[in-house]
């Protein structure tokens, strides 16, 4: 399957929520909700991707000749590209029926597996969207990251415990989902996090517990505090508050405070291996891509993914080819103007 055939397939089966745009950067679908919009005017999805597209790369190919190695080590493994699926939930709800919660995760888990990298998973207001994912995560010998939802302590070890279980190689908490009043009054409650509800849930698991949703130095320096593995920097796709900085503006200055004593990943905006490149070059070890993973298991499965994930992989490697950096730890600021 090409990957124009993909896309376009996933413009039949999706178009009523998701346009497939030809650029996905939040305009057609601002305040889209459920669907696949940034919150309120939609202005915190769509600067995620204004900014992103603002850097520039700067061309040299003034360099000794070398092999390129676009790999990188986490979770004590090794992936072969820098780019993970990001969590995505209620999928029936946000694009349409022709995948359920299962499907969905089967496609995203297994594709970004097969193509050398991993797929978060998401949760919700049901148990199913919990446990599909998850059934899907270890019927992949673990190799995928389930995210859970900040609901009260007692619920998140329960569901880290289940995790485990599944053989889960790391565990995810979208700590920004805090404010999403709706799920309270499906009597659902989520919260925000103290240091201490933190260091009780990541202190329960012997997982790396990333925190997902941190937009802060100060934030930052609180998920060290706990003792997580890394950070999401992440606004949710701009879909827990509007009027957000863009993800690429406040990732320098994290990047600055904590590199090196936590894992770094990014997500908001970024599409291309191009996006991957600059995420690097502002200090990200990782990134997070939402939307278009969608659009692309929707359109093609497992193999869409796969597609997907080697295409974002080669654009990667020319773009390192093209800045003379033969490994990931090359790229730095000097490649890139703001
Ligand atoms: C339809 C939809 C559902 C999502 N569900 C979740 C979720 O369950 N958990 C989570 O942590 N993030 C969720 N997110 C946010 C994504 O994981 C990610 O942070 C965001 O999509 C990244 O921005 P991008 O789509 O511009 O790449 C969701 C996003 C969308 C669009």
């Amino acid at each position: 399957m090409e990957y124009n055939e993909i896309l376009s397939k996933a413009r039949d089966l999706i178009h009523s929520k998701c346009r497939v745009c030809k650029d996905c950067n939040g305009v057609a679908c601002r305040g889209e909700i459920p669907g696949v919009g940034g919150k309120g005017s939609g202005t915190s999805f769509i600067r995620n991707r204004e900014k992103v597209n603002e850097i520039k790369i700067n061309l040299d190919t003034l360099v000794p000749e070398g092999e390129i190695d676009t790999s990188i080590e986490l979770f004590g493994r090794r992936f072969k590209y820098p780019v993970f699926a990001a969590p995505i939930a209620a999928v029936g709800m946000n694009y349409s029926d022709a995948m359920n919660e299962y499907e969905y995760s089967k496609a995203i888990v297994e594709g970004c597996k097969n193509a050398g990298t991993l797929g978060f998973t998401g949760d919700g207001v049901k148990d199913e969207f919990y446990d599909l994912p998850l059934q899907v995560v270890g019927e992949n010998e673990g190799m995928g990251i389930p995210t859970i939802k900040p609901w009260k302590n007692d619920e998140i070890i329960r569901k880290i415990k289940k995790a485990e279980e599944k053989g889960a190689i790391a565990v995810a908490m979208d700590v920004d989902a805090a404010g999403l009043v709706l799920l309270a009054m499906l009597g659902k409650p989520v919260s925000t996090k103290s240091v201490e509800d933190l260091k009780e849930v990541i202190s329960s698991t012997k997982l790396p517990v990333i925190l997902k949703g941190v937009m802060t130095v100060d934030g930052a320096k609180k998920a060290l505090e706990a003792g997580a593995y890394g950070i999401v920097v992440s606004n949710h796709g701009g879909r827990v508050l509007d009027h957000t900085y863009a993800t690429v503006e406040v990732l320098p200055n994290i990047a600055k405070t904590i590199k090196g004593q936590m894992k770094i990943f990014v997500d908001g905006g970024f599409r291309s291996g191009v996006d991957l490149f600059k995420a690097r070059a502002l200090g990200a070890d990782a990134v997070l891509i939402g939307r278009p993973y969608g659009t692309v298991a929707y359109g093609g499965g497992i193999e869409g993914v796969e597609k997907y994930t080697h295409k974002l992989g080669q654009e990667l490697l020319e773009t390192m080819i093209m800045t003379g950096c033969h490994r990931l730890e090359d790229i730095s600021e000097k490649h890139i103007s703001l």
